[in-house]
């Protein structure tokens, strides 16, 4: 057993692709374009038909894909997008980013935005809502749909962490008007370096996306609207494309190594975060509330070699950063539970499973002395 299981690694990965790896990238190379070339048009064409939409736009990262889906429904000054402070920064500084105020709605038990709350935030400047699914938990938003129907709102899904997971048979990104996925390297389909996507089924928004990500451009280097550069390049495309054909291989795999942890962690201290109804989860993280002091309880882990993450400590909505949206502590009691219990133990692609029977054992000695 290794001194240290960290709770994120590309090493088995590296192990047993680092060949095939070399020869994609040596295929750019080889290929002469390194950016908006073929691996990238390939790519975009894949990760659509996977996810069931019908155009994608691949991006230098997710935060730069929502910015752009935000300036492409045309977000500006004294707009609202409602989101979670549960959440990753880049879903509220990709609001902030596009001059819009970001509204914090809390979450309910699964760790997730709760529509039900929906109702007393949404106002005449409501534009947008970004509904994230966390941990590869995927939200069940069809209760949305009335709302985006009576008040005229755009939904955009945050899929940076759910590559594959499924609500009620659909796969998240599929369901909203617009989707952004992170290809950061730990995600459950990651890069080597940063990229994203945007996926649509708006084929003027579409073209749009493509503009945007490139200064603006439609043809022949003329600017047709004011735009940015977000463009993915061609070896994350190329690699990309060779790992999204294992993904679901990797998400089974993943699902091997909760049920283990599931059913082998035997102390009432450390519960599964509960999935929704209706879920194929994607199992990005492996998340559990810890009924006691989750800090020591994490060192403890930490002394026997057992790295493992916390998302998130501290909600966005009261991060320093953000003062100035005037949240405090005790507006959004369920994503303060959340952020204070929530611990997720190791999961990576190729996890060797004798690493999970090692943790258990440790997890449960560990908790008999609490
Ligand atoms: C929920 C969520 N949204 C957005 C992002 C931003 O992704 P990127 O790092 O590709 O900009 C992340 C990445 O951590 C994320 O987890």
């Amino acid at each position: 057993m290794r001194n240290i299981i960290p709770s994120w690694t590309c090493e088995y990965d590296l192990k047993r692709n680092r060949d095939t790896y070399l020869k994609l990238i040596n295929n750019v190379f080889d290929s002469g374009r390194l950016l908006l070339g073929n691996q990238l048009i390939e790519f975009e064409k894949n990760f659509s038909e996977y996810i069931g939409t019908k155009y994608s736009v691949g991006c230098d990262n997710a935060t730069n894909a929502i910015f752009l889906i935000l300036k492409a429904i045309g977000i500006d000054q004294g707009d609202e997008v409602i989101t979670v402070a549960n959440t990753a920064i880049p879903t509220v500084s990709a609001i902030k980013q596009a001059n819009a105020r970001p509204i914090f709605v809390d979450v309910n038990k699964n760790g997730l935005i709760d529509i039900d709350k929906l109702p007393g935030l949404i106002s005449a400047r409501t534009k947008a809502i970004i509904i994230v699914h966390l941990y590869g938990y995927p939200v069940n938003f069809d209760a949305l749909i009335k709302y985006k129907k009576t008040h005229g709102l755009t939904i955009i899904e945050d899929c940076s962490q759910a590559h594959g997971a499924k609500i009620n048979s659909r796969k998240v990104g599929s369901i909203g008007d617009f989707s952004a996925f992170s290809f950061y390297p730990t995600k459950s389909l990651g890069a080597f370096g940063d990229a994203g996507i945007i996926c649509t089924n708006n084929l003027s928004k579409y073209n749009l996306l493509k503009e945007l990500r490139f200064y603006g451009i439609e043809k022949d280097y003329i600017a047709k609207v004011d735009g940015y550069n977000s463009r993915m390049d061609e070896i994350q495309a190329a690699i990309l494309n060779y790992k999204l054909t294992k993904l679901d291989q990797n998400i089974a795999h993943r699902k091997k190594i909760a049920n283990l942890y599931y059913q082998n962690i035997n102390s009432e201290l450390l519960n599964p975060i509960p999935h929704p109804k209706n879920s194929n989860c994607s199992y990005y993280l492996i998340p559990f509330y810890f009924k006691k002091d989750r800090d020591i309880f994490q060192k403890d882990l930490e002394k026997n070699g057992i790295i493992t993450n916390v998302s998130y400590k501290t909600p966005v909505h009261l991060m320093p950063a953000y003062k100035d949206l005037g949240y405090k502590y005790g507006d959004l009691p369920l994503t303060e539970y959340h952020c204070d219990h929530n611990i997720s133990l190791p999961v990576f692609d190729y996890m060797p499973l004798d690493f999970v029977e090692h943790i258990v054992d440790k997890v449960n000695s560990i908790c008999r002395n609490y």
